[in-house]
């Protein structure tokens, strides 16, 4: 499939801009100052906090930042797929420990089977998801423009 342009000038933060790439929802999602204070807190948690899937995300994207798993550490861009059985997760992007259990702090949540993933698409552990979510290949074709593919 071709290359698809995302401009995310208008993008709040907390926000989700979902566009669709060879067919998957691609997930655009504008981070806050909290959520990427809370993400490193997480990595006792999680099945691969340091992104060592290397089939998970580009090389690039896991250089910028293993943990974040972005290029800028605000923008998360993700495909909107569950890794169990391709269901669609629901964004809580807000901190709210007390949603779901003492160590999520938000992030998504499939409803088909319960796997949680944090705000950078890690999974946890004890959840049916085996690998966290797909990074798809993208790059800034200036400060407000992504191309995904
Ligand atoms: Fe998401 Fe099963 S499809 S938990």
């Amino acid at each position: 499939g071709a290359p698809v342009t995302a401009d995310i000038s208008a993008l709040a933060e907390g926000q989700r801009l979902v566009l669709e790439w060879r067919g998957q929802p691609i997930w655009i999602v504008k981070r806050s100052e909290a959520i990427l204070k809370a993400l490193p807190t997480l990595d006792g948690h999680l099945r691969d906090p340091k992104s060592e899937n290397l089939d998970q995300q580009p090389a690039y994207v896991r250089a910028a930042n293993p943990e974040l798993r972005s290029i800028k550490p605000g923008i998360s861009v993700l495909v909107g797929l569950c890794t169990h059985l391709g269901c669609s997760p629901e964004m809580k992007a807000e901190i709210r420990p007390e949603a779901f259990d003492p160590e999520w702090k938000g992030g998504y949540f499939c409803p088909c089977h319960k796997s949680r993933f944090d705000m950078a698409g890690r999974v946890f552990q004890g959840v049916p998801a085996p690998i966290n979510l797909l990074v798809p290949p993208h790059y800034y074709a200036d400060d407000n423009t992504i191309i995904i593919g």
